[in-house]
């Protein structure tokens, strides 16, 4: 009963991060970031992205994630990426509005679907509300404020739900 009832909190704590925080879409789900016989351009048709969302693509061995522009995505060429990660556990935060254009570093991979192209929506609230500028030598800095909170109030986050776990299955 109190590990059913700790758990029910755990996971309307969780359900809150996906609304509040921005989701976590592992690319591929199950399948993750691989090649065979996987369609993620169908993966990604019942999916709003929104910033604040990640992705995160997992894979094993020498694999890589290449985010390149519409041009190379087209023709699978990942030699002028714009950005690369290669860990085997990437997590991309998803930190402007726009499509962007994510490709395997295998050529033939490539070509046979390992790509993924998203649309990303700007965020629905915008939570900075307009603060009066003060002196307008701050205008020409365009922060990036609200990702760098919300980025740092997950891990916050995260500890403060496993604190209600620990605490209702011990009550
Ligand atoms: C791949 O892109 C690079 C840089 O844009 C370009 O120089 C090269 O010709 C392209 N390769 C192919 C096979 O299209
Ligand atoms: C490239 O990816 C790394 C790791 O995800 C990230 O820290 C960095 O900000 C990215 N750079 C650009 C230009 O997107
Ligand atoms: C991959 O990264 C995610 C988010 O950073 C983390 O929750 C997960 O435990 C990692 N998985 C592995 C196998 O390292
Ligand atoms: C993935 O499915 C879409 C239709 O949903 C199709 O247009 C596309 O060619 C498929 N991609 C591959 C690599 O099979």
């Amino acid at each position: 009963m109190a590990l059913a009832k700790s758990l029910m909190i755990f996971f309307l704590v969780m359900a809150c991060f996906g609304v509040c925080f921005g989701a976590v879409y592992k690319v591929g789900d199950s399948e993750g970031w691989r090649y065979k016989g996987f369609n993620y351009t169908d993966w990604r048709l019942d999916k709003d992205f929104t910033v604040g969302d990640s992705l995160l693509f997992a894979y094993k061995g020498k694999d890589s994630v290449v985010q390149v522009d519409r041009k190379h995505y087209q023709t699978c060429n990942s030699t002028d990426p714009i950005n690369e990660t290669r860990s085997g556990n990437d997590t991309i935060t998803l930190d402007k509005p726009g499509h962007f254009f994510y490709i395997t570093g295998y050529k033939e991979h490539c070509e046979r679907g390992q790509k993924l192209d998203i649309r990303v929506s700007p965020p629905t609230s915008p939570s900075p509300s307009p603060s009066p500028s003060p002196s307008p030598s701050q205008s020409p800095h365009k922060s990036s404020a609200p990702s760098i909170q919300s980025s740092a109030a997950i891990p916050a986050l995260i500890l403060m739900a496993m604190a209600v776990v620990v605490l209702s299955s011990t009550a």
